[in-house]
C-alpha cells in the first residue's frame, strides 16, 4: 500500500531564513514523498517579499506579524499565538525551522507545544557568548534543545552540538542550504541589474566596497561604523561604496545622516537577493556584520571584513578569506585601508572556498527525512526512534 506523504511545514519570517529555506522548499516540492506547506511569519515584510518573489515561494499562511520597531517580547508573544493557532489546525508531521531568528525559535517552541517533530536547518553555530549575536546565540541554543533533527552545515557545527550533549545519531552534516540558493542564483545568466544598482555601479571608481550592517548588538556602534566608512572614502579617492541599507530604523537612523551626502557613497534600498548576488560578484571587498554574507563571499572568492567582535562562522577565517575587524570605528578604518592598499593581501584573501556547503544540502535533507518517514508519521512522544 502506498504511504501517505510526509506533511512538512516550513516556518520562516526574515530575509535570510527565506533565502535558505527556498531551495529546500523547491526540492521537497519535487519529491512525491512530501506534502509541503509554508508558514510565513512576516517578521520582515518588504525584505521578505523580495525573496518570495525571486524564488517564487508558495505561501500557505502569512501571519503578518511585523510592526515597526516592535520589541522582542511583543514579537515573541504574537508569533507564539499565531504560529500555535496554525499548527493546531494543520498538524504537520514535521516543521522545518532555519537558523536563529525569533521566528525560528518560536516556530520550534510552538511545534514542541503541539508535539510535532522539529527539524533545524543550520544547526550548531555558536559563539559561546550569550550576548553576541543578540538574541540569536540564545535562540539557536534553545532550538537545539527542542529539535529532533539537527542539520549542521559543517563538522565544526556538529562538534558544537555534541559538546551540548545532543545525541550523535540526531545530527547530520548537510552543508548550508544558503549555498544551494547561491548556486541556483549565481548560475543564472538572465539577471540584469535594476536601475538603482546599475546607476550606482556605473558611477563606481576603481575599487568598490559593498557594505551591509544590521546586528542588534552593533546598534551602539552603528554611527561609528558609518563614520568609519565616511573616513575611508575621504582617504581614498579611487574608492566607491554601495551600501544597501537594512530597513531597521536602528540602522537607518544611524547610517543615513552620516553617509547620505558622502562622496562616492551610494546608499540604496535593500536589494532583492538576485541583485545582491550581482553586487557581491562585482565588488572588490565586502564590509559586513551579516551571517549569510560571510558564507556567500568565500564561495564567490571575495575578501570579507566582518564588523563584529566574534563570529560563529570560523571556517572562512581559518581559510583566510574572512577577517574580523571588530565594531570600533578606528579599527574598521585602519583595517579596511590597510587591505585596500595591500594588493597582495587582497589577492591572498580572494580565493574561492566553500566550507559552508556544495549546494546539495536540500537533497541531503530530503533523503534524511525520507529515511525517517516512519518516525515522522508518528507523533514524537510515540514514534519508534524518538529519544527523550
Ligand atoms: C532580524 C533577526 C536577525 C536576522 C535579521 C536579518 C531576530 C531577533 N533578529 O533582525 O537574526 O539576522 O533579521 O535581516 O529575529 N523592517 C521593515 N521591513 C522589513 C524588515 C524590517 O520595515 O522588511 C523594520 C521594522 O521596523 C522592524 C525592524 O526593521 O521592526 C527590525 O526588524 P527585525 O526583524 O526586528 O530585525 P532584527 O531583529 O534586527
Ligand atoms: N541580502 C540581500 N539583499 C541585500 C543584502 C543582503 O538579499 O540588500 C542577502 C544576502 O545575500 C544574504 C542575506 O541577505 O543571503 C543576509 O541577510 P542579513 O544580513 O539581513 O541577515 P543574516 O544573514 O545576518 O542573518
Amino acid at each position: 500500500m502506498a504511504h501517505e506523504p510526509i506533511k512538512v511545514s516550513f516556518i520562516f519570517g526574515t530575509r535570510p531564513e527565506a533565502i535558505k529555506v527556498a531551495p529546500v522548499i523547491q526540492h521537497l516540492t519535487t519529491c512525491d514523498d512530501f506534502q509541503i506547506s509554508t508558514i510565513l511569519t512576516g517578521q520582515h515584510r518588504e525584505m521578505l517579499d523580495q525573496v518570495v518573489r525571486v524564488f517564487d515561494i508558495p505561501i500557505t499562511h502569512n501571519l503578518d506579524v511585523m510592526r515597526p520597531s516592535q520589541t522582542l517580547s511583543d514579537l515573541t508573544a504574537t508569533l507564539c499565538q499565531r504560529i500555535g493557532a496554525v499548527l493546531t489546525d494543520d498538524r504537520p508531521d514535521c516543521v522545518i525551522v532555519q537558523g536563529d531568528t525569533t521566528s525560528c525559535y518560536v516556530g520550534a517552541l510552538t511545534a514542541h507545544y503541539e508535539r510535532i517533530h522539529i527539524a533545524h536547518l543550520e544547526a550548531g553555530l555558536r559563539t559561546r557568548d550569550k550576548w553576541q549575536p543578540f538574541p540569536e546565540e540564545m535562540n539557536r541554543r534553545m532550538v537545539a534543545s527542542l529539535a529532533d533533527f539537527h542539520f549542521a552545515p559543517t563538522e565544526g557545527a556538529k562538534q558544537n552540538l555534541l559538546a551540548e550533549n545532543i545525541q550523535s545519531d540526531r545530527i547530520w552534516v548537510t552543508g548550508n542550504s544558503g549555498i544551494d540558493a547561491l548556486r541556483i542564483i549565481s548560475d543564472r545568466e538572465d539577471i540584469a541589474p535594476v536601475p538603482e544598482l546599475s546607476n550606482a555601479l556605473d558611477q563606481c571608481r576603481k575599487t568598490l566596497i559593498a557594505v551591509t550592517t544590521h546586528r542588534r548588538e552593533n546598534a551602539p556602534f552603528m554611527s561609528g561604523i558609518a563614520a568609519a566608512i565616511y573616513e575611508i572614502l575621504e582617504a581614498d579617492p579611487d574608492l566607491s561604496v554601495i551600501f544597501p541599507v537594512h530597513l531597521s530604523p536602528k540602522v537607518r537612523d544611524a547610517v543615513v545622516p552620516i553617509l547620505e551626502d558622502a562622496d562616492r557613497c551610494h546608499l540604496i534600498e535593500p536589494l532583492a537577493y538576485d541583485q545582491f548576488v550581482l553586487l557581491l560578484k562585482r565588488c572588490d571587498i565586502i564590509l559586513t556584520d551579516s551571517g549569510g554574507v560571510q558564507e556567500e563571499a568565500p564561495y564567490l572568492g571575495k575578501p570579507v571584513l566582518v564588523m563584529r567582535r566574534v563570529t560563529e562562522r570560523p571556517e572562512a577565517i581559518d581559510a583566510g578569506t574572512v577577517k574580523l575587524v571588530g565594531d570600533a570605528q578606528a579599527n574598521i578604518f585602519d583595517q579596511t585601508l590597510s587591505l585596500l592598499h595591500n594588493p597582495e593581501e587582497r589577492e591572498k584573501m580572494s580565493h574561492a572556498i566553500n566550507p559552508y556547503g556544495d549546494g546539495q544540502t536540500s537533497r541531503r535533507v530530503a533523503e534524511i527525512l525520507i529515511n525517517h518517514a516512519e518516525t515522522l508519521r508518528n507523533p514524537p512522544q510515540t514514534s519508534p526512534t524518538h529519544l527523550s
